[in-house]
């Protein structure tokens, strides 16, 4: 059985059909006070159940219907409860960047398993720490993969970026994949002002390439657009930014729109609403990947 939060429903939508079923019903209200309330109109009784919610903006919002959903399946005796989170929010607070701050995936791996769910479907975390903070199976699904052929066709002159040290891995491993070569950008961010950038530099060749800056997230468009500005003041003919998730806030697809990127590539992981789509942007669908995984669960 499937069951979704309200954050990306036509991406559940596509999920169900993708396993040959559709969307299974849930009663989600707001109390005038914003208190979030949840019921399942389904039995669910030894049933393999999944939950589906991006965190995205609002992350809260929907971390709590996230959690409230897995609630009324563990109570309904659900036999074996998945999570299925398109976009894992928090992610990026990996670490404890400054004395006294809190560890936020932390507490969110510990919020989610103490409702009860017995595994996670999540795709392209910030960064691979967050499964030890888990003690369920964590399927950790890239996101990367739906761009591979689009990329391919122009496989002439490209370099794959990595737009942090953070995101080295992530860039390293598609890179490889595709069997090209590699830059980075050393970023320098303001540890206490967020989203600010302080200084970035480009370390490798980028001269008359194609430069493809691989990232998990676009929120304000801040870090690839700065970083497009870089590469093309060093030579590169074109710039291809590719992000799995885009949480876009308000004001990032005009900066996007308006910035020397060529293009920019998403998934379908959250939602872009019409009025934040623009020209350059193309939106790759990415339910048949995360639907492989859910199929090999209850195999
Ligand atoms: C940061 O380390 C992340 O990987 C992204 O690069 C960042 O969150 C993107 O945010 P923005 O679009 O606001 O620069």
């Amino acid at each position: 059985m499937i069951f979704s939060g309200n954050s990306n429903l036509p991406l559940a939508q596509k999920l169900a059909s993708e396993l040959g079923t559709s969307l299974n019903k849930a009663e989600i209200i707001r109390f005038a006070d914003s208190e979030c309330r949840v019921r399942l109109e389904e039995d669910v009784e030894d049933k393999n159940v999944f939950i589906i919610q991006s965190l995205s903006n609002p992350v809260d919002e929907h971390l709590m219907e996230f959690l409230l959903l897995g609630d009324a399946a563990k109570r309904g005796e659900a036999k074996k409860l998945i999570a299925v989170l398109p976009y894992h929010g928090y992610a990026r607070q990996d670490r404890v960047h400054r004395p006294g701050e809190c560890l936020s995936a932390h507490v969110v791996a510990k919020l989610i398993e103490s409702v009860g769910f017995d595994k996670l479907i999540t795709v392209e975390l910030h960064n691979e720490t967050i499964l030890g903070f888990f003690e369920i199976p964590v399927v950790h699904v890239s996101g990367l993969s739906v761009f591979q052929s689009e990329i391919e066709k122009i496989k002439k002159d490209v370099v794959v970026i990595t737009p942090d040290a953070g995101a080295l891995k992530r860039s390293q491993s598609f890179a490889e994949t595709l069997d090209l070569p590699l830059a980075l950008i050393e970023k320098k961010r303001d540890l206490n002002t967020a989203h600010k950038i302080l200084s970035m530099k480009v370390v490798g060749d980028v001269k008359d390439k194609t430069a493809i800056i691989v990232d998990d997230v676009i929120v304000t468009g801040g870090t690839l657009v700065n970083a497009a500005y870089l590469l093309k003041e060093k030579g590169a003919k074109q710039v291809i930014a590719v992000a799995t998730h885009a949480d876009f806030v308000g004001g990032a697809d005009k900066i996007l729109q308006d910035s020397p990127i060529d293009c920019v590539w998403v998934t379908d992981t959250i939602p872009v609403p019409d009025d934040r789509k623009f020209t350059k942007l193309s939106i790759f669908p990415i339910a048949s990947t995360i639907a492989a995984a859910m199929k090999k669960m209850i195999k």
